[in-house]
């Protein structure tokens, strides 16, 4: 489908345990609630783009395990396609997840998404080649994006999460990075991230890709394009506000800006626009409790501007 999204990406078993504050080394502390969830930044993020309307395939790995059965189906139910999900020799990931309301502080263990390699996302070229718009993270290994980059045709996101340093060579392969301010210090190799509106500009600049979209929790997100002639380099940056709410846990909500960004794009609008629509979708994300569990249905949101023209 033109129209449709290809997310090649992690799947993840996520256990969420409520705390008031994170353990300090060597400490233990009880935590008040266990919550078992499907989870993982792919899982979410094709999650998040069904619910918005799109059709999706879902390219990613499981272990032969109840956690890989059990994402498998959900996804299923969310109307995603699956068999681009294969089963692997090892357990499913899984994330422990410490909640402090509405933060998280999050541990990853890879399993079976450490196996989506490059040669296994050939094996689902087809998928690629047809999307409209691919996502990418990077809970998969790197080889996994040179494939994409190789196959797609559509618009390419790469969402740099969790904070890893990508070589500027693939991350220029890419149509529209979005990393968060840890994980553009990750991408320029800062050793701090960067502070204000004016430091994540000139961060996002330092990169030399063309569009950078930089999520900033409740103050929105900063649209970073440079402009293609090469006589002139200039850049453009549009401060996109966040729409104010009740955050009880933003688990999931870089996923599903993600996700928001990528259906208003294949909606034919510019990149500014396009976060504006992310920026609403992210949003409504945090005032719901979860990852998979808090993505908005497109019937739940405000209309967007971009879509009056919409047929
Ligand atoms: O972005 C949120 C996700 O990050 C969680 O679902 C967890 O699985 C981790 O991958
Ligand atoms: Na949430």
């Amino acid at each position: 489908d033109h129209r449709g999204i290809a997310v090649v990406g992690s799947l993840n078993h996520d256990v969420r345990l409520s705390v008031h504050r994170l353990p300090h080394s060597g400490e233990t502390i009880t935590s008040d609630a266990l919550h078992r969830s499907p989870g993982g930044k792919g899982a979410n993020q094709a999650a998040a783009s069904a619910r918005l309307g799109r059709a999706v395939a879902m390219i990613g790995a499981v272990g032969d395990d109840d956690a890989g059965r059990d994402i498998t189906h959900r996804l299923a139910r969310e109307g995603v396609g699956t068999t681009g999900i294969d089963v692997v020799d090892d357990s499913t990931g899984m994330a422990v997840v410490l909640w402090e309301r509405p933060e998280s502080t999050i541990i990853i263990a890879p399993g079976a998404n450490a196996w989506v390699t490059g040669d296994r996302v050939q094996a689902h070229a087809e998928e690629i080649r047809q999307a409209g718009a691919v996502l990418c993270q990077l809970e998969t290994p790197l080889s996994a994006l040179g494939a994409v980059a190789d196959l797609a045709a559509g618009i390419t996101l790469l969402n740099p999460a969790p904070s890893a340093g990508v070589p500027l060579d693939l991350l220029r392969r890419f149509d529209v990075v979005v990393p968060n301010r840890f994980e553009l210090a990750a991408l320029a190799g800062a050793r701090e991230a960067p502070r204000s509106v004016a430091e994540v500009r000139a961060m996002a600049e330092s990169l030399g890709h063309p569009a950078v979209v930089v999520t900033l929790g409740a103050d929105g997100c900063l649209v970073v394009q440079r402009n293609q002639s090469a006589a002139h380099k200039s850049s453009a940056a549009v401060h996109v506000r966040s729409v104010d709410v009740r955050a009880v846990d933003t688990t999931g909500a870089g996923d599903s800006f993600c996700a928001g960004l990528a259906d208003a794009l294949l909606d034919g609008v510019d990149l500014a626009d396009a976060a504006r629509w992310a920026t609403q979708v992210a949003a409504a994300t945090t005032t719901r409790d979860g990852a998979l569990d808090s993505l908005p249905a497109r019937a739940e949101l405000p209309s967007p501007t971009h879509i009056r023209s919409r047929t």
